[in-house]
């Protein structure tokens, strides 16, 4: 990544290595898979975590792209990142130099927004990059910039950058949003654990993910807490402290690999996954026909009966959680083109996530978009081996799913997006039985 000093705008995207992933469907999965730790949680520690001078320490941390990408962006401010063992990273942020968030930074990963609400609060300027949008929506930071305004903050926006400034403290507030935005209440909590007063964020959103960057927090010695489902209340403090933290499981891997044993027909056993977060995505498969119980932190899932007598279609809607996970959407709508009848699937959060369809149908499946929100998938359509390219991280392992499913090969372009945001995915699917490589693109070298 470019030095980010001195000053300078123009970016030069670093060549990203293109692999492909070839895999050869049609054999049932069975064995167990670990679950890893949830990328969508994790990130916004590491940013937390430049709340405090002292020293942070986190476990079960992800080995994902994404993660080393905030631990590079981190860096590039002088915040001291250590990786002392696979899944820890430790976060010392005394001597930030620099408050600038480059487009480098934003270009490759969203979540490196999220150092607007800690930077601004703890040291009362920063410059971010704007994220911009990507393939499953505009995607715009609005309500991030109006949460911190409401908080005390200037903000100015020029060439794709937005100047921040805090002028004394920014003071506690209540922050309220016209809908549900995940990182806009991470965005607008982590400033406030520093704000002077009380902040209340409604209505805020209920993920798993914010309830554990809450219990990180109040480690800290941030005095905050969820007092209704849908409010956070927070009494700012002058200063917070280190603290060490244990990431919670990933929701979305393990839905993932749900629909992997379904789909293939097979028998998988989930260790340490999250069935309580699953609540909606398990009311859907169960729906399907497909057998799964939950154990204190396993999940079984049975796919065998996928031939006889069959999986069922159901009509699908995302929502903000307690809802469907609309990073579940993509593997459900491959559960979907496996079941017999006509599935409605409407994505609610975001407007240009159904396209990946299109990839979908060139390996058989029948899926139609009705507009930006809407589709019917009707099945069950046998599922061919093709040569399809991913557009985004979900319809990425997605993708790998249909063609487990599928009969004879499948390759897959643009695995790097994949490896965004799943750890070791080809390995966990080579341990559960499937044949599957990663080799450089244009090459038959295998890279794995
Ligand atoms: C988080 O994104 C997750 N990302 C997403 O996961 C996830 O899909 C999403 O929440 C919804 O669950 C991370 O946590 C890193 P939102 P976020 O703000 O916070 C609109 C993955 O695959 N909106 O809840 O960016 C927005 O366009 C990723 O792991 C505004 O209009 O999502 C969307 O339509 C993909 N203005 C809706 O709100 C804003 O300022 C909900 O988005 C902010 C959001």
């Amino acid at each position: 990544m470019a030095d980010a000093r001195p000053f300078h705008w123009e970016y030069n995207p670093e060549p990203v290595a293109r692999e492909v992933f070839r895999i050869e469907g049609g054999r049932p999965l069975s064995g167990s898979v670990a679950i890893s730790g949830s990328k969508n949680a994790a990130l916004k520690m590491l940013a937390a975590a430049t709340l405090t001078g002292e020293r942070c320490r986190f476990t079960n941390v992800p080995e994902i792209e994404d993660v080393r990408v905030m631990a590079e962006t981190l860096r590039d401010l002088g915040v001291v990142v250590d990786h002392p063992a696979a899944n820890t990273y430790e976060v010392a942020s005394g001597d930030v130099e620099w408050l600038f968030v480059p487009l480098e930074a934003a270009a490759k990963m969203r979540a490196s927004f999220m150092l607007l609400g800690p930077l601004l609060s703890r040291f009362g300027r920063v410059i971010i990059s704007n994220p911009g949008g990507d393939r499953i929506g505009r995607r715009p930071v609005d309500l991030h910039v109006d949460a911190m305004r409401s908080l005390g903050a200037e903000i100015e926006y020029r060439n794709g950058y937005y100047f921040a400034t805090a002028p004394g403290r920014l003071r506690g507030t209540e922050v309220r949003f016209p809908f549900v935005s995940v990182m806009g209440t991470e965005n607008a909590l982590l400033a406030a654990t520093l704000a002077d007063g009380q902040t209340v964020i409604r209505p805020a959103a209920q993920e798993p993910e914010v309830d554990d960057l809450i219990a990180f927090l109040q480690k800290m010695g941030a005095e905050v807490a969820r007092t209704y489902p849908d409010t956070i209340e927070i009494h700012g403090r002058r200063r917070l402290r280190g603290a060490d933290h244990s990431v919670i499981p990933d929701r979305i891997e393990a839905g993932t690999f749900v629909v992997a044993g379904a789909v293939t027909g097979g028998r998988v056993t989930l260790s340490g996954a999250p069935c309580d977060h699953l609540a909606a995505f398990v009311e859907v498969v169960g729906r399907a026909g497909v057998g799964i119980s939950c154990g204190r932190d396993t999940i079984e899932v049975d796919g065998t009966g996928i031939d006889d007598p069959g999986f069922r279609a159901c009509d699908i809607q995302t929502a903000p959680y307690p809802g469907l996970a609309t990073d579940l959407q993509p593997p459900t709508s491959v559960l979907l083109t496996q079941a017999h009848g006509v599935s409605n699937v409407h994505e609610a959060v975001f407007e240009d996530r159904l396209e990946w369809l299109g990839e979908l149908n060139r390996m058989g499946a029948r899926a139609e978009l009705q507009d930006d929100h809407h589709a019917s998938i009707t099945g069950r359509t046998p599922l061919q081996g093709a040569e399809v390219e991913i557009g985004d991280l979900r319809a990425g392992a997605s993708l790998m799913l249909a063609a487990l499913a599928a009969e004879g090969t499948t390759t897959i372009h643009g695995a790097h997006h994949v490896h965004r945001g799943y750890e070791n995915i080809e390995r966990k699917f080579l341990d559960l039985g499937a044949r599957i490589e990663r080799l450089a693109e244009g090459t038959d070298s295998t890279t794995s």
